[in-house]
């Protein structure tokens, strides 16, 4: 099934160096504060597992899980909350964690919501970007690496729910030369 996929665009040791200085930042940034790092699930979970690994400060970790990519929610952007966190985040430091951001669409929303819940402050961590494809505005707090428009999977990124456990992220090769699935 490998052969599916383009060679690694990102390397799991480009992966876990960048993901090392991103967890030194959150470190450095929030010393001495109540932290809640809340990954989008499920592509975020590797990397959410690799990166509160290197945090190394008291945190308490939650899930949220929205609606999934390549629905009709895309387009409209509205975006809907499948499985909501257990933690109360009032007056704590809220981290979201990405695999990518895309459209931003579903980050502005979760941003939007968790703001709405009297937390310190809410901010993005995200592996990922796709600077061209964005629609709405994201302040990206945290940002691992800049990747072209084209359709990735691997480290917690899906192709219809394939490809997740990849230890690399790539370009499946059924994309390659077309600009965007979306
Ligand atoms: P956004 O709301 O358009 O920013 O969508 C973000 C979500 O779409 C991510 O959390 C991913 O689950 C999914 N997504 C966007 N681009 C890709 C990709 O290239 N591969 C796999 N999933 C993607
Ligand atoms: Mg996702």
């Amino acid at each position: 099934m490998d052969n599916e996929v383009e060679k690694p665009l990102l390397s799991s040791e480009e992966i876990s160096r960048r993901t090392l200085e991103m967890a030194h930042e959150i470190t450095r940034d929030y010393q001495g504060e109540d932290l809640v790092a809340i990954g989008v699930l499920k592509g975020a979970f590797v990397f959410l597992a690799d990166l509160v690994r290197q945090v190394e400060l008291p945190l308490e970790i939650d899930f949220v899980a929205v609606s999934s990519y390549g629905t009709d929610t895309m387009s409209s952007g509205v975006v809907k909350i499948i499985k909501d966190i257990d933690l109360n985040v009032t007056g704590k430091h809220v981290l979201l964690v990405e695999d990518i951001v895309d459209t931003g669409l579903t980050l502005k929303y979760l941003m939007g919501v968790l703001g709405e819940r009297g937390p310190a402050s809410v901010e993005v961590c995200a592996l990922l970007n796709k600077p061209e494809a964005r629609k709405v505005e994201i302040d990206v707090k945290y940002k691992g690496f800049d990747v072209p428009p084209l359709f990735v999977v691997g480290y917690g990124l899906d192709y219809a729910e394939r490809f997740r456990h990849l230890p690399y992220v790539g370009v499946l090769k059924e994309f390659e030369g077309r600009n965007e699935l979306s």
